[in-house]
């Protein structure tokens, strides 16, 4: 699998097909888990939603991976939640909580759940900056630095809950917002540009060839993030890797995916 350098700080690796994806992401966890608890003692990562990361999180709970993480040091927290239930089907939380959460020693304690059944998105999200900034230590002004930051890309360009089009795009002050997704017709819970922006490590995971037109207009096209939000993320002291699976990549250009 080849890694191509996009920009100083922004790589891209394409790999066949979503199962070999998977596997390379789980070594790309494991690799960042290490790192990170060799450089401060712990990992904290921001866990994205949606369907693409059902196969890593399943992944890693398999003996093999599951045993070259030390969960007792890792600490898991959402990029972004549906406004619903912990139990419902939507819940970002029970996918990750039925395929790793449940088949891995991480202590209860350091999973940071959005606790997503209060009534009002508003207080949501307000009550998870506050754990933000307490977990993190953070002074007024301060941002939270996740080691590794997960994303997703939907078809529309959007990535956490950041949808084109939407006020939460040029939020600069919150570490989370509560957006209303018309598209969707309900609210979502999600950290903002600025949080995402401020990670150490930053992957993308893209698999499918219904994301190829998003992906190359995102990746090779004009710099538009109302219309891409995945366009947002342009970490300020940190690293950004897509990895994208072929399919997902057959619009790229030939320089890009090296076929
Ligand atoms: C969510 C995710 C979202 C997701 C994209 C891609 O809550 O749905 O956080 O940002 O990553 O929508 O979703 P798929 O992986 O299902 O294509």
């Amino acid at each position: 699998m080849n890694t191509i350098a996009l920009s100083n700080n922004v790589q891209i690796q394409v790999i066949a097909n979503p199962e070999a994806l998977a596997q390379a992401a789980a070594a790309e966890f494991v690799q960042q888990a290490n790192r990170a608890i060799a450089a401060t003692g712990r990992f904290t990562v921001a866990l994205s939603g949606g369907s693409t990361p059902k196969s890593l999180y399943a992944l890693l709970a398999t003996p093999s991976w599951r045993e070259q993480v030390p969960w007792q040091q890792v600490y898991f927290f959402w990029g972004d939640e549906r406004h619903v239930p912990p139990d419902h089907p939507d819940s970002n939380y029970r996918m990750t909580q039925e395929r790793l959460l449940s088949q891995v020693p991480i202590p209860p304690e350091n999973v940071h759940r959005i606790k997503t059944e209060r009534p009002d998105a508003s207080a949501v999200a307000t009550e998870y900056e506050q754990e933000l900034r307490q977990f993190f230590q953070l002074e007024a002004n301060e941002l939270p630095r996740f080691d590794l930051v997960l994303l997703g890309m939907g078809p529309d360009g959007h990535t956490a809950s950041l949808f084109p089009h939407t006020q939460v795009l040029h939020e600069q002050t919150r570490l989370v917002a509560a957006p209303w997704v018309e598209k969707f017709k309900t609210y979502r819970i999600t950290l903002t540009p600025p949080v995402l922006n401020h990670a150490v490590h930053t992957v993308f995971f893209v698999t499918g060839a219904e994301k190829a037109e998003t992906l190359q207009a995102v990746i090779e096209g004009d710099f538009q993030p109302e219309n891409f939000p995945s366009q947002l993320i342009q970490p300020v002291h940190g690293t950004l890797l897509w990895m994208v699976d072929q399919a997902a990549a057959r619009l790229l250009s030939p320089s890009v995916i090296k076929r």
